[in-house]
């Protein structure tokens, strides 16, 4: 018999034997939306939210939380996250707008990024978003005469960057001394962008932030992060009087992945970081800033699934099994770029045995592996395959390789089913593509140059 104990919130089994989400029967949703299709629980979404909003008001009331879209960026999304009364992080403008058509209110939105546009920055300002995370100095010198001229002083935050180096794949890290991101608090550069920042007339500095990386697992990283930037404010008290109204400690917090995966649960990460801020205040005689973070993974990851329809296996004798599903790379790159590991079901069959490894493989033109050796009852062509926590980085890390239409997002709760992102469609992928007059029939192929 199959262990189910990897299911995880609304995750069930049927009557039928099929993986149930929210209340709906995947079999189902694959039947009505088609697939590949990208499965989000609001319960658990909401769950999320709301788990670390309590840790946080138990712990350090005030505390912002503060969703990182970029984990999953959609209008339905941008609501749910204003309606649980937490702040949005948008790092583009189509982030940006995003959040705005979904009418997030704009005090609560945060914008980031480490080379943002003029107009990135002069739409940000204009539409009044709470706070600029300002990555650097060139950056400050161009939002301030945007702000001068919108005739607003910006609230901003300065984006530091102690030298903590968290055990995740090394393209996720973001905290290291060699980074593109921030100002480094090594070597001096964050004590000269601040100092820099506070002579600007139309910036309002309220604080720092610093974000060291994604899918941590061990919490102690997080310790020394917040340790590193309450020791610069310290300098920065001591050095340039300036007190610090404002600490943004980023995201980072690891899900699960793999039924053995151990993330920190949320009240732990947030007992070490409200633990070691408060310790670290208390000896170099600080106030405790206003502490916001910005969790976008264990908010958006666990709470996702995606469903593949099998349309072939194949069988080498004493070597692999092959199961071709129907997306691949194309709407789950991390595999490909991080080596990144997942786990699976046959959604069709849950309560047979899980008695056949397998490679599942994606339709694109080159090796698009999912996942080597999952464990899962044995395929037939037609049944759903169920790859688990596809929730954060995914439909927002899709592409059209291969000229593959992005699938629909649907949003499950209770029984209920509503896509809130459609398919793309085979127009869609065509709807910017030009052919200059030269290339249409009976025009001659050399015109324009050999005459
Ligand atoms: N804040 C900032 C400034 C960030 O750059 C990020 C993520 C977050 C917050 C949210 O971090 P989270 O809580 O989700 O770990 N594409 C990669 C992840 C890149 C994360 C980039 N920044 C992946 O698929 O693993």
């Amino acid at each position: 018999m199959t262990d189910h104990t990897f299911l995880l919130g609304t995750q069930a089994v049927s009557d039928a034997g099929h993986l149930e989400i929210g209340g709906c029967d995947t079999t189902e949703l694959a039947q009505q939306y088609g697939t590949p299709l990208f499965v989000m629980d609001e319960a658990t979404l909401r769950g999320k939210m709301r788990a670390l909003k309590t840790a946080f008001e138990a712990r350090r009331p005030g505390t912002e939380i503060i969703y990182a879209s970029k984990a999953f960026p959609c209008l339905a999304m941008s609501r749910i996250v204003a309606q649980e009364g937490l702040w949005i992080d948008v790092a583009s403008a189509g982030e940006l707008i995003t959040a705005l058509r979904a009418d997030f209110p704009r005090e609560r939105i945060v914008f980031h990024g480490n080379n943002k546009s003029s107009d990135e920055l002069e739409m940000a300002v204009r539409a009044g978003v709470g706070r600029i995370v300002v990555d650097n100095e060139t950056e400050m010198a161009t939002l301030d005469e945007i702000s001068a001229a919108a005739g607003v002083r910006q609230p901003i935050l300065l984006r530091l960057t102690p030298a903590v180096d968290p055990h995740t794949h090394h393209l996720i890290q973001t905290g290291r001394v060699d980074t593109k991101f921030g100002m480094n608090i090594e070597g001096g550069g964050a004590r000269h962008g601040l100092e820099t920042a506070l002579g600007y007339e139309n910036l309002e500095v309220k604080g720092l932030s610093s974000h060291i990386g994604s899918q941590i697992l061990d919490a102690d990283f997080f310790q020394l992060a917040a340790r590193l930037m309450i020791e610069f404010l310290a300098q920065a008290k001591a050095e340039l009087g300036f007190v610090v109204q404002e600490l943004d400690l980023g995201g980072g917090l690891g899900i699960r992945y793999l039924p053995e995966d151990a993330p920190p649960s949320m009240e732990e990460y947030c007992s070490v970081l409200v633990g070691t801020v408060e310790t670290q205040c208390q000896k170099h005689n600080l106030e405790v800033p206003r502490l916001a973070i910005e969790p976008g993974r264990s908010i958006a990851g666990e709470a996702g699934t995606t469903l593949y329809c099998v349309g072939h296996v194949k069988r080498i004798p004493n070597v692999r099994n092959y199961v071709a599903v129907d997306g691949g790379i194309s709407d789950n790159p991390r595999p490909a770029l991080y080596e990144a590991k997942y786990f699976a079901v046959n959604a069709s069959r849950m309560n047979e045995d899980e008695s056949e490894t397998v490679t599942i493989s994606g339709k694109h033109c080159e090796t698009d592996t999912l996942i080597v050796d999952a464990q899962i009852a044995p395929p037939q062509i037609g049944d759903l395959i169920a790859v688990f926590s596809t929730g954060a980085y995914n439909y927002s890390m899709a592409s059209n390789y291969n000229r593959f239409r992005r699938p629909a997002v649907v949003l499950v709760n209770e029984g209920q089913s509503d896509i809130i992102v459609e398919r793309e469609t085979l127009n869609d992928l065509l709807a910017h593509d030009l052919v200059p007059e030269r290339l249409n029939p009976g025009q001659s192929s050399t015109q324009g140059s050999n005459s």
